[in-house]
């Protein structure tokens, strides 16, 4: 795919009209220990351009702020024992509080959440606004969680330190999909997992690079052809390298074919 600026290659079309409306920007909360963190890797390349175009804003909030005490405390032991501590429900309630109102979901980046997947990261790309909760130390009280109905979401099987790098993931994926975001409006369809596959193998110039060519289909400029020889591909590597997206991708192309 094209990780190219719109604006680079031209203006959109709602701007070359000038009378379909910008999309509304996605609205970012992000409750953090660290908000010197953000925007981060998110100032640079597409999704700093895409943040000081306006298709995205940030907000910050310390959850530090809310703490009660003269020391600012934000965490406490846990009940029951145990290593670590736990970040209080008092204090992290009142900062999610303080991201008011709220349009869309309320998201916990812990390792006990659902998988983040790319139907995920589009039905995210789809809200008008997003608050994230980055979690540190052992976690957050239960109860707080149970309270706000927060949706948990984890980034895959492994431990981080905290919620920051989580968050900068799944944002990541999220602000790139935003309209207007990508030049080229289909270079999102063709990507590992928006069809249920893996990608296909990617070549560029030259035609031959250290005695390894480029397959010869590709230089064919038949495109019926190279767009077989691409699914061909992109079939051969999911089935060997990802078992499990195989067997949905398998499932859903057999009953397409009973459907005729
Ligand atoms: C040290 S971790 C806590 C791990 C927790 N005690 C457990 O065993 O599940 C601290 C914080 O990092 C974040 N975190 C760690 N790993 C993550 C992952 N794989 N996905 C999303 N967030 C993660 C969460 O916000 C978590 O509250």
């Amino acid at each position: 795919m094209t990780d190219t600026p719109e604006s680079d290659q031209g203006t959109s079309s709602a701007v070359e009209g000038g009378d379909a409306p910008a999309p509304a920007p996605l609205k970012i909360n992000i409750l953090t220990l660290f908000p010197e963190t953000f925007p981060g890797p998110l100032g640079t390349s597409l999704a700093g351009k895409a943040l000081s175009e306006g298709k995205w804003s940030l907000e910050t909030v310390d959850i530090r702020t809310f703490a009660r005490d003269k020391h600012r405390t934000v965490d406490d032991s846990p009940f029951g024992g145990g290593a670590g501590m736990v970040m209080r429900p008092d204090v992290v309630d009142a900062a999610i509080d303080a991201v008011w109102p709220r349009r869309g979901p309320l998201i916990y980046l812990t390792p006990r959440g659902k998988v983040l997947d790319q139907a995920m990261v589009r039905r995210y790309a789809a809200e008008p606004e997003l608050t994230l909760l980055c979690g540190r130390y052992e976690g957050v009280d239960q109860r707080v969680l149970d309270a706000w109905d927060i949706e948990e979401v984890s980034i895959g099987d492994f431990i981080l330190s905290g919620g920051e790098m989580a968050t900068l993931v799944l944002l990541d994926a999220v602000i790139r999909l935003l309209p207007g975001v990508m030049g080229n409006s289909e270079s999102g369809e063709d990507e590992s997992f928006e069809r249920g596959l893996l990608e296909y193998p990617l070549y560029t110039r030259p035609a031959d690079w250290q005695g390894r060519v480029v397959p010869e289909v590709l230089l064919s400029g038949h495109h019926a052809k190279v767009a077989a020889w691409r699914r061909q591909q992109a079939e051969e590597i999911t089935r060997q390298r990802r078992p499990d997206l195989w067997s949905g991708y398998a499932a859903l192309k057999k009953n397409d074919f009973n459907k005729g």
